[in-house]
């Protein structure tokens, strides 16, 4: 039986039913591939990916045509999923079109929705988007691409005037036409202040267990993250970088014991061929390969 693709009407579904979607980012074909075959509901492909897949220091260093790569490759793997391509720094503020031209090329590498970050002052792009007939989901409260503004990655939303003003905003993106909201690092109160005021679907990536469902970094959530952010909010259910760093050392080792490749690893030969290679080996002059490369061009005098 073909499996069926998480909409939004699935979404609501899960909330109408008091059920959390499991929400997580992945932005490589194979992470893709096992958490829709574990049954996630959504897939962020986040800007993230700058700093968890590219090494840069912060997200505001990716661009569409890194992002695309990375969308491509997990919208080939989500077989169920619900993937949310993340609109990059300065792929959707300049303008309504080019907010529209970014959101769409994601659409057509197959995403399911987009996400933008930023309250109030996106809104106009938001409409626009959704004017296009593009699902997007609003990003409030600790927004990575702001971090200049709120002068780092702050708990955001901790007095009742920051909740309120969350809040304002959180209403701007529904009129706006959002299907979901995505709240970063609040707290949990505030987080449900929100939610319980707002018509949408509300996420949470750190903003406590009063949301419609929990986002996790998938670097975060398996230990494989080279870097120094390291969130209060997450829970680790793997060591993935420790084992692969551990295989890595464990295939040198063999490689220089001599202990890899083993004989089953090596293609057999009928014994008859074998015997007239062994003794071919053994008759025929062998060439002397220099044990280091000779300089193909001589030093000018
Ligand atoms: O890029 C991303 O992964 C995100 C999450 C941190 C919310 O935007």
């Amino acid at each position: 039986m073909p499996t069926r693709k998480v909409t939004v009407a699935t979404l609501a579904g899960l909330k109408d039913r008091d059920e959390k979607a499991v929400f997580v980012t992945a932005y490589d074909y194979p992470t893709a591939t096992f958490a829709d075959r574990a049954g996630v509901d959504m897939i962020l492909v986040g800007d993230s990916a700058a700093m968890t897949m590219l090494g840069l220091p912060s997200t505001l260093q990716i661009g569409m045509a890194e992002m695309l790569v990375f969308i491509r490759a997990v919208t080939r793997a989500a077989q169920r999923a619900f993937v949310i391509g993340d609109l990059p720094f300065l792929s959707y503020q300049p303008s309504d079109e080019t907010a529209i031209r970014s959101a769409g090329a994601f659409v057509a590498a197959g995403c399911d929705a987009v996400k933008c970050e930023g309250g109030a002052r996106v809104a106009r792009r938001v409409r626009a988007m959704v004017d296009a007939g593009i699902a997007v989901m609003g990003h409030l409260g600790l927004t990575p691409q702001s971090l200049g503004q709120l002068g780092g990655y702050r708990v955001q939303g901790k007095s009742l005037a920051a909740a309120e003003r969350l809040l304002r905003d959180a209403e701007a993106l529904e009129r706006a036409g959002v299907f979901s909201i995505l709240l970063e690092a609040v707290p949990a109160e505030t987080a449900a202040f929100v939610r319980e005021r707002t018509g949408v679907l509300v996420y949470g990536i750190g903003a406590g267990p009063h949301v419609d469902g929990q986002l996790v970094i998938s670097h975060d959530l398996l230990g494989n993250f080279v870097g120094e952010i390291a969130p209060k909010f997450v829970k680790r259910y793997a060591e993935v970088g420790s084992a692969v760093e551990g295989a890595f050392r464990d295939y040198a080792r063999d490689v220089r014991a001599g202990v890899f490749p083993g004989p089953e690893h090596c293609y057999p030969l009928d014994p008859a061929d074998e015997a007239l290679i062994r003794t071919a080996r053994k008759t025929r002059p062998a060439r002397r390969l220099p044990s280091r490369p000779t300089p193909a061009v001589e030093a000018a005098p």
